[in-house]
């Protein structure tokens, strides 16, 4: 797929999750942007950009953290998640939050004009990460940090799908899927930066920074209900499978996952999916 129709159905996809996105009774983008945020330590008064930004996770935390004297900017190749973000911005009158539709992968920003770049589960879609990071660096001033996240790939798991999926989701379903959606093709195209340590190290010193940091944490996704979980991952990577399932099949598997899901669960109480989430961060070498 070239690059230019991949991202226009990356975009199509994220303009057709936005209403509902992380609204839907599960748990999960929310506290990992807020992690994230913790994690890079926007200070009062910096300037911070976060690159696809969605309705934003890391966003709203990072103009708690910068204040009435500093400044945030999200930008997301989706006009309905930045269109989402500026409603929430509005809505809780943040005059130092700013939120444009702009390629995350090319910003068109000035050199050095923040302290701190952040990109929660969103520079994982770029067909091209590691030129973007070192595009951040330059937009970054001494000292800025950049922060990211992304799943922890495994073998077996369909990708994006934390590793209790694996016995759920059987591997003859995923033949379903167009070849450019098979596991294997995925995880190259996702994972061959990201899944070594070593390499991203490597691939961040090579993109102009230093300090690099990779940390493997669990985030307690929590869904209401095996139903809101199955709902809900109508709305994420797992909507590829779903889209592509024969109706008979999707049905079982509807049922299946609802009701191992529903075991989890303490009683008519919510359940709780540990996913592990990989956090980087790193400091512009300079
Ligand atoms: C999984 S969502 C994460 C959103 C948000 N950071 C969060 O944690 O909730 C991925 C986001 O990246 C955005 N995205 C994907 N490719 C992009 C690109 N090339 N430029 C800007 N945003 C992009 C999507 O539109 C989507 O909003």
């Amino acid at each position: 797929m070239d690059t230019t129709t991949y991202k226009t159905a990356v975009t199509e996809a994220f303009n057709s999750a936005a209403a509902s996105y992380d609204r839907m009774g599960v748990e999960f983008f929310t506290p990992m942007g807020r992690r994230l945020v913790e994690r890079v330590n926007p200070q009062p008064g910096e300037r911070v950009l976060d690159v696809g930004c969605g309705r934003g996770a890391c966003l709203f935390p990072a103009a708690e953290r910068v204040g009435a004297t500093g400044r945030v900017l999200g930008i997301d190749i989706a006009e309905a998640m930045v269109a989402a973000a500026r409603e929430e911005a509005g809505r809780q009158s943040l005059s130092t939050v700013d939120v444009r539709v702009m390629d995350g992968e090319h910003p068109d920003l000035p050199a050095r004009s923040f302290n701190a770049v952040t990109g929660s589960y969103s520079v994982i879609f770029f067909p091209n990460a590691p030129a973007a990071l070192a595009r951040y660096a330059d937009l970054l001033d001494d000292e800025g940090r950049l922060g990211f996240t992304s799943p922890v790939f495994t073998p077996d798991t369909f990708p994006f799908l934390p590793p209790v999926f694996t016995e759920l989701i059987p591997r003859e379903l995923l033949r379903n899927l167009p070849p450019q959606w098979q596991p294997a093709e995925l995880t190259r195209r996702f994972n061959s930066w990201l899944s070594d340590p070593a390499d991203l190290v490597r691939t961040l010193a090579d993109a102009g920074f230093r300090a690099a940091d990779v940390v493997d944490e669990e985030v307690a996704m929590v869904a209401e209900s095996g139903t809101a979980w199955v709902d809900w991952s109508h709305t994420q990577g797992m909507r590829l499978l779903w889209q592509h399932l024969p109706e008979r099949e999707s049905g079982d598997l509807r049922d299946r996952l609802i009701a191992a899901l529903d075991a989890m669960r303490v009683g008519d109480g919510p359940l709780t999916i540990q996913v592990p989430v990989r956090y980087v961060t790193a400091t512009v070498a300079r």
